[in-house]
């Protein structure tokens, strides 16, 4: 490391960006079971603060994985490459002014703490998308349990490879006990004092 040279204190710093979009960056990071819901409601998010006029970006584990992470796969190893890309990724939007809404399975607090601590605690809120994984498994949209029960996936989260319940997490949304609409309702207003500039 010894023959770089950054030059952050030339960058414009993130008050300025923050300034310019009216808004402030932070870091909405949804955690859950695979089909609990995290993305549907990330867009939901996103579309409704986009109406609203603010600068949103989704990240979500599908798509990150056919492309920065296109190398990774489930083991324990890669999970943690896979969330350390993700959240060094977040912590540069922030700067941006951006607010990023991120959908990982993450499925264990340590995952969870090492995002927190790259992104940093101010900027990073825990939002836990919990719904049981009878309801995930029968909604099945990808037919991944299906496949983990016949044994084709090997390290599936909560099949056969653990999903650790997030410990204080800033808010959790039981998907199974309220309509989508109501979710949303509340992860948006979860999500608008935060921003304010
Ligand atoms: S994480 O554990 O590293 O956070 P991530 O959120 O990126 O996972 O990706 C999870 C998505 O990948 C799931 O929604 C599912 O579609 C797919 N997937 C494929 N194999 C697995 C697996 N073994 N465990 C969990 N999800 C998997």
């Amino acid at each position: 490391m010894s023959d770089i040279f950054p030059v952050f204190h030339k960058l414009l710093g993130r008050s300025e960006r923050e300034t310019l979009l009216k808004q402030k960056g932070i870091v909405i990071w949804m955690t859950g079971l695979s089909a609990s819901g995290k993305t549907t409601l990330a867009i939901g998010l996103e579309k409704t603060l986009h109406q609203m006029g603010h600068l949103c970006y989704v990240l979500d584990g599908d798509n990150v994985r056919t492309g920065i992470n296109n190398n990774l796969k489930f083991s324990e190893e890669d999970r943690k490459e896979n969330i350390r890309r993700v959240a060094e990724v977040s912590k540069l939007f922030v700067q941006c002014g951006v607010i990023t809404i991120n959908s990982f399975v993450s499925p264990t607090n340590e995952l969870r703490d090492m995002a927190k601590s790259i992104i940093g605690a101010d900027d990073f809120k825990l939002v836990y998308v919990n719904t049981p994984i009878e309801v995930c498994e029968q909604r099945d949209s990808k037919g991944l349990y299906a496949k983990a029960r016949r044994g084709e996936i090997k390290d599936f989260t909560g099949i056969n490879a653990p999903f650790d319940t997030p410990i204080s997490p800033d808010l959790e949304i039981k998907t199974d006990q309220h309509t989508f609409e109501e979710n949303l309702k509340v992860l948006v207003d979860f999500v608008v004092p935060k921003i304010k500039a």
